[in-house]
């Protein structure tokens, strides 16, 4: 029986926005930007290192254990991977605190083990873009242990943000500001004598004290740590907190107005964490300050030292997205997240919006959209889309969290979000284990959880240990297949059996092939360099466009959709009588 359509609404107008400005090329001062740069259409796949593989079996995944797994995502489909960091640190923040940003942890491996694993990514085709962190070090790297052991007033010590405090005795912190991962964001220092000495600022953990931008020495620092790498034959960098360098002068006081952080459904920042327009007064002094482009256009030129394309994605909490804009200018990063995109609710009417002013806003600039669903900060989208509360970022989920996700609703959005995310013209990011369908593990046992977060708000939030959970290849091996001993820094739950890749390859319909189908079309059809064509004619529920020789429908509404004629590519669920049901996508080839 042939369920009924959804009514065809003619108010709905067709229109047309084409990815990345390419009209825009020739008006872009740099003569950097190309239409048929790699990581204009690529998609890019992020490895945790933690929680890929893990080759000596100690319980955390290593360089040696990627190496070992790069053919799985050469058969996946991917163009990169970008590796979060594996340098030397103490792991207070799991890695997001460099001790040695020209150095492997020992746990991850060597130098040597890093440029194996290059080597062979590269063999293999795949780019490999690898994770900067500079707005803070890690209280153990030696700048800071010098600045420590300097007088107050040093060159040393004008490394980072060292200020006196408040109050008659100085036991006041210099300014109000929070640290995003809960509690103060300054760190009162004791001097030799033992006296209480200056504060130093850091806007995440105090062990992740913040850098001085405004200081010359730390610019020099970072663009050699840039040629180190590039040197190396990286591809490109993700950069850590790309909205956060530079500080208001003075480090002004800050209250965020009543009612900020919400992005007004489904999803709520933290207000801490949320970066607004610098002119914008819910502006916080921290975020997004007009200095951080300076840095951008010289590590721009660095990169620009260096033969063939390579790539500086901004990890920026940045809205709106005009303003996420300004991280992409030609003569700044090539890409940025595009976590609006990641925070829109799953509804029909937002993300037609959202993909527009995407489309609109880099374009506007020359640079290619970007799309995400997760990554390691966030609750992976299997669960996040089945909410039903609201979720601040960074705050994730466990067992006393209310609206908890409902697996099997879930992990349909997930499927149907992921095929309309890979339809679109732009470049796009994939977090390990999504394409197995992995959700969020909310019953961690408080004993394993390790994120800062859950340690600063004394567990008033849980973090974001859930997302991180080291993935199974295996079904019946010790680990599943992460490593042979089965040892695991966080515990995996009993029930993966179910999501193990070897349990879903060459399984039609599951996940993982729905993702090695999507990602082979996506190239085959050009989706990834293409533009979106608004289809009229569907209700408000839904999601339709074509983009080439692809027509694309989402049906995010209760309705079932009557399929218009062409040959279904791919579809994020079983299409019984050709309808697509609640929460599913479907790829169309049409002529
Ligand atoms: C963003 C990273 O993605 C996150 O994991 C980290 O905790 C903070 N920046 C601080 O480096």
């Amino acid at each position: 029986m042939t369920m009924p359509s959804t009514a065809p609404d003619p108010e709905l107008p067709a229109t047309e926005v084409e990815n990345g400005g390419e009209g825009e090329l020739e008006e872009t001062p740099a003569a950097t930007r190309t239409p048929d740069q790699w990581w204009r259409s690529a998609v890019i796949y992020q490895i945790y290192p933690r929680s890929f593989a893990d080759g000596d079996g100690d319980g955390i995944g290593d360089l040696p254990g990627i190496t070992s797994r790069l053919d799985a995502l050469v058969e996946l489909g991917v163009d990169a991977v970008w590796l979060s960091p594996f340098y030397t640190s103490p792991q207070h923040d799991a890695g997001y605190d460099v001790a040695d940003y020209c150095d492997v942890d020992p746990r991850f491996g060597t130098l040597q083990d890093f440029d194996s694993l290059l080597t062979r990514a590269h063999a293999e085709g795949l780019k490999v873009i690898v994770d900067l962190v500079p707005n803070h070090t890690s209280s153990d790297h030696r700048w800071f242990q010098e600045a420590l052991a300097s007088p107050e007033g040093s060159a040393e010590r004008a490394r980072y943000l060292f200020r006196d405090g408040r109050g008659p005795d100085g036991s006041q912190p210099p300014n109000n500001w929070q640290s995003v991962f809960g509690g103060q964001g300054w760190t009162r220092t004791t001097r030799p004598d033992g006296t209480p000495g200056q504060w130093y600022l850091h806007i995440f953990d105090s062990s992740q004290p913040d850098l001085d931008w405004t200081n010359p020495w730390v610019h020099e620092q970072f663009a050699d740590i840039l040629r180190f790498w590039l040197d190396r034959g990286v591809d490109g960098f993700r950069v850590d907190v790309a909205h956060g360098m530079a500080k208001a002068a003075g480090l002004p006081d800050y209250t965020p107005p009543a009612g900020t952080g919400s992005m007004g459904g489904g999803v709520t920042l933290a207000p801490e964490i949320e970066g607004h327009a610098a002119e914008d007064p819910a502006t916080p002094p921290y975020w997004a300050q007009p200095g951080v482009h300076e840095i951008f256009r010289e590590w721009h030129a660095v990169l620009e030292e260096y033969e063939g394309d390579r790539v500086l994605v901004a990890e920026a909490w940045v809205d709106p997205l005009e303003k996420l804009a300004d991280w992409v200018r030609p003569d700044e990063m090539q890409q940025a997240f595009n976590f609006v995109y990641l925070e829109t609710p799953w509804q029909a009417p937002a993300l037609r919006s959202v993909i527009d002013e995407s489309l609109a806003a880099f374009g506007g600039v020359g640079a290619p959209s970007t799309w995400v669903l997760s990554n390691h900060d966030v609750v992976r989208h299997a669960s996040r889309l089945a909410l039903t509360a609201e979720n601040p970022q960074g705050a994730g989920i466990g067992p006393k969290s209310p609206g908890q996700p409902i697996p099997d609703i879930g992990l349909r959005r997930a499927r149907a979000a992921t095929a309309l995310m890979l339809a679109l013209p732009g470049s796009a990011y994939l977090y390990q284990g999504e394409e197995l369908g992995l959700p969020e593990v909310i019953d961690l046992p408080d004993s394993a959880r390790q994120d800062p977060t859950w340690f600063r708000t004394n567990g008033a939030r849980y973090g974001r240990d859930g997302c991180r959970v080291p993935i199974p290849w295996e079904a019946t091996a010790p680990g599943y297949g992460f490593n042979t001993s089965g040892e695991s820094w966080l515990p995996q739950p009993g029930e993966w059996t179910r999501f193990a890749r070897d349990t879903q390859l060459g399984v039609p319909g599951s996940t993982l092939e729905l993702y090695r189908l999507a990602l082979e079309l996506r190239r085959s059809h050009g989706l990834g360099t293409g533009s979106v064509d608004w289809l009229p004619g569907y209700s408000e529920q839904v999601v339709a466009f074509r983009n080439g020789d692809v027509t694309v429908i989402a049906n995010l509404g209760t309705t079932p959709v009557e399929l218009p004629a062409g040959e279904v590519l791919v579809s994020s669920d079983a299409l019984p009588e050709a309808v697509l049901l609640t929460d599913s996508t479907v790829w169309l080839h049409t002529l």
